[in-house]
């Protein structure tokens, strides 16, 4: 079925200006664009969005470094977007990441991934909510 995703292009991809080719290999893989912002976290606001890994070792970095500059918000929309993206984007480490992946060509190290993907339809939803109201989310 036809669902939604939730990504962000993470500060360091943004950053060395990788934003519109990590787009094109977005739309390019059938991914249409509902919703999208350039914006830029608080490290409360990041603690917030990642507030399920509050207690990893990496946590306060994570939200330092997410905090650290403009990232681009977006809703996805494509048949079995989840699980689709999460194959685009590649492994968490781009050291294990497969050929082609947006981690494996864009990605700096392990926590300067270059780009987040949503790990299931439900919290794909909560993310997308976390930036996104109900009418920025109707899509077209
Ligand atoms: P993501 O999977 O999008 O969301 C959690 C993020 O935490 C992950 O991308 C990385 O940016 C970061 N991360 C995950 N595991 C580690 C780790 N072991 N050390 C540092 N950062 C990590």
């Amino acid at each position: 079925a036809t669902n939604r995703t939730f990504t962000m292009i993470k500060p360091d991809a943004f950053g060395a200006g990788n934003a519109g080719a990590i787009l094109k290999m977005i739309e390019e893989s059938g991914f249409k664009l509902v919703a999208m912002k350039v914006t830029r976290l608080s490290a409360e606001a990041a603690g917030q969005f990642y507030a399920v890994h509050k207690e990893r070792p990496f946590y306060g970095d994570l939200c330092a470094y997410m905090s650290s500059g403009p990232i681009i918000a977006a809703i996805l929309e494509k048949e079995n977007a989840v699980a689709d993206f999460r194959t685009l984007i590649g492994a968490t480490n781009p050291a294990n990441a497969a050929e082609g992946t947006i981690r494996k060509i864009f990605a700096k190290s392990l926590e300067e991934n270059a780009v987040h993907g949503s790990d299931s339809d439900e919290n794909a939803a909560i993310e997308g909510s976390f930036f996104f109201s109900d009418l920025e989310k109707v899509g077209v």
